[in-house]
């Protein structure tokens, strides 16, 4: 079971990147935890960060190609505009779930909306980085449920 967890602009910032909201977790924290996580539920983890919106379309592309099953994503402010990267979701039709550290729905109202939201396998947001443990647990038990 192949599963890719992909992150957006600015959160290779994590850990200095107002920790108020973000926390102080790094992000390679949360990779390496999410590579040993996933193999210690037998699947197995890429990742990837990227600050631009073309380089994260061409690794979702590239996912389809490897046999990726499920992505995990943390589209950043990208969520709130791109259409290329929901096209690029749609487009390999790999399920996916979107997470955010923050609560989106307690900040800005621009932040509310969401270009992935209504295609996603499900959302997860404001339970820090939590959520990144909880989508990966998620898509392990998906994908077992799938193959039975
Ligand atoms: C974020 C929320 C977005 O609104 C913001 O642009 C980010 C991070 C989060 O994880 O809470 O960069 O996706």
């Amino acid at each position: 079971k192949k599963i890719l967890l992909l992150n957006g602009p600015n959160l290779n910032l994590l850990g200095t990147r107002e920790p108020h909201i973000y926390g102080h977790e790094t992000l390679s924290d949360i990779e390496t935890r999410a590579v040993s996580q996933a193999s210690s539920l037998g699947a197995e983890l890429s990742f990837f960060q990227s600050n631009h919106e073309g380089a994260l379309v061409d690794r979702i592309h590239q996912a389809r190609i490897d046999g990726v099953e499920a992505i995990v994503i943390n589209p950043a402010a990208f969520t709130h505009y791109s259409v290329a990267l929901r096209d690029a979701l749609t487009g390999v039709s790999i399920p996916f779930v979107e997470i955010h550290i923050s609560n989106v729905h307690a900040r800005e109202e621009w932040r509310h909306k969401s270009f992935l939201s209504d295609k996603a396998a499900g959302v997860i947001c404001g339970l820090g980085t939590f959520g990144y443990k909880a989508a990966i647990e998620w898509c392990v038990e998906h994908l077992k449920a799938k193959e039975n």
